[in-house]
């Protein structure tokens, strides 16, 4: 683990270090079949965001157990999505993780996205147009609901 603070408290960095950027290429290119799959070494966006050319993301699956370490790739990735991107976070509500609940949450207020989460631990944040006539209002279970689409659940 890198990039554990305050805001993680099951974290002291160090954690799952255990493993080689050898053991994770043949897992995925030999034994899963994946030759398609990347693997870039190292702490992203710090060390590796460099090595990626791509200049739009429309998907990104957050999987990093830590607040601040979700909090600067979103911030990386956050403006190269364009409307209808998608963000899935991992570990979302788990007690272990309540550095990621607390990041998700954070977003819950800003009007350019929606989040919701379901009960096996997944976040997804979609990115929205930042209009004011697309404004979101919370609803009562704390999901933003676009305010420019009538719900009569939500009226
Ligand atoms: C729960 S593990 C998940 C790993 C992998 N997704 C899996 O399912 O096997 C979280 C990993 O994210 C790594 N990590 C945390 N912050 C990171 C960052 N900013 N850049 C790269 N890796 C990071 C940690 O070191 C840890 O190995």
């Amino acid at each position: 683990m890198v990039k554990a603070g305050r805001e993680d408290a099951s974290y002291r960095n160090g954690e799952h270090s255990d493993t080689s950027l050898a053991l994770v290429t043949d897992l995925l290119h030999r034994r899963l079949g994946l030759g398609t799959v990347r693997l870039l070494e190292g702490i992203f966006p710090d060390q590796t965001a460099g090595l990626i050319t791509e200049s739009r993301v429309r998907f990104c699956h957050i999987d990093v157990d830590v607040y601040q370490s979700a909090a600067d790739i979103l911030a990386w990735v956050w403006p190269r999505m364009p409307v209808g991107g998608i963000v899935v976070y991992d570990d979302y509500g788990f007690p272990r993780c309540d550095g990621i609940t607390r990041h998700v949450d954070e977003q819950r207020t800003l009007a350019d996205r929606v989040v919701i989460h379901n009960l096996n631990g997944h976040a997804v944040v979609l990115k929205m147009p930042d209009e004011p006539a697309t404004r979101h209002r919370t609803n009562t279970v704390g999901t933003q609901v676009p305010s420019c689409s009538p719900c009569p659940a939500f009226p």
